[in-house]
């Protein structure tokens, strides 16, 4: 291991405050339901990941931008509560933080608008300061452009790229071999990975995706489980059963684990499980990190649960 690379995870953006409401069922156009407040929780996807791939014992810095207002100080305050170093965040004067409206169902299972209320600045020359003391950098390549300056620069440096794929990305069949080019390890969720293979996840589509650059394509398909494939290796899990209470933050508990483990050296079977695992357990508490697993607690869940 490189012991000059400190920085196990290096979490670029995807910070926001999340306006979490739940209700008995999801309303439709043109309909009023009744909901109740859960609360005005820190969210995002990457810094979602980042606080997972912290308590299970990362070393992970995030690289985001807030707004100058109070949800940017819960942002921050809550990075610290799970040991997420801040020193690399800026606060933007005048701007107002990201935030999302969540909306659950009594099934656990979420809606979520993005409310993206500023865009800030690539801040390039301090990512060169940091990445080369990076392991993995890890981002929602949203921009596509700001995702390729930083993914370029991580490579110049020595550190890897993992990249969070969903639908909002809004990558298609041709903008994924860009962004795929500049990747190592590409993580899409069933709606990420149809946008781009107009496919349902399976292992032939996702090897497909291999030719374009990244040595490791997973895919991640809710309750169902997820698939990873190498250019040598396949690996198939099935979700678990559990009491799902709130899904959001499923798929980046999901991502900080497989990371976890592969930072470790794990085969591909391993770290899939314990992904598995890790987000199993993120769903059975409400809000984005009501439940963020230890090490210790997906090792005794891997050890009293099946996966069938
Ligand atoms: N209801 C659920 N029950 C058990 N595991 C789940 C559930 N939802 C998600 N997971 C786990 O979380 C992973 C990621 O969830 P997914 O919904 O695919 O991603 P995202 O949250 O990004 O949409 C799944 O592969 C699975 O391991
Ligand atoms: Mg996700």
């Amino acid at each position: 291991m490189d012991q000059h690379r400190t920085i196990d995870m290096l979490a670029v953006g995807g910070v926001d405050i999340d306006l979490v409401l739940t209700m008995d069922r999801l309303p439709s156009f043109d309909e009023k339901v009744m909901g109740t407040l859960v609360g005005r929780l820190p969210g995002g996807p990457a810094a979602n990941a980042a606080c997972a791939a912290s308590r299970l014992g990362l070393q992970v810095a995030s690289f985001s931008s807030v707004g100058d207002d109070p949800a940017g100080q819960i942002v921050i305050e809550d990075f610290k509560r799970f040991g997420v170093d801040t020193s690399l965040m800026e606060v933007c004067a005048n701007a107002e933080t990201t935030f999302t409206v969540i909306l659950i169902d009594p099934t656990g299972e979420k809606a979520i608008v993005v409310v993206p209320t500023f865009t800030a600045e690539p801040r390039l020359e301090v990512a060169a300061t940091v990445l080369p003391k990076t392991r993995m950098l890890y981002m929602m390549p949203q921009d596509h452009a700001h995702f390729k300056a930083l993914a370029q620069l991580a490579h110049q440096h020595g550190a890897e790229v993992m990249i969070d794929m969903e639908r909002t990305v809004e990558a298609d069949s041709t903008s994924v071999e860009r962004i795929l080019v500049n990747t190592d390890i590409a993580s899409f969720n069933r709606d990420g990975f149809y946008a781009v293979t107009g496919e349902e996840p399976s292992v032939v589509a996702a090897q497909r995706l291999l030719a374009y650059g990244p040595h490791t394509v997973v895919v991640t398909h809710g309750a169902r489980g997820s698939l990873a494939v190498t250019a040598h290796d396949i690996a198939e899990w099935p979700g678990y059963h559990v009491q799902t209470v709130d899904s959001t933050g499923a798929g980046d508990t999901f991502n900080a684990a497989f990371l976890w483990g592969t930072l470790r050296g794990a085969s591909l079977v391993e770290r899939l499980g314990f992904a598995n695992a890790a987000a199993a357990i993120a769903v059975t508490g409400m809000g984005p990190r009501g439940m963020l697993p230890t090490e210790v607690e997906v090792r005794n869940f891997l050890s009293i649960h099946t996966n069938s």
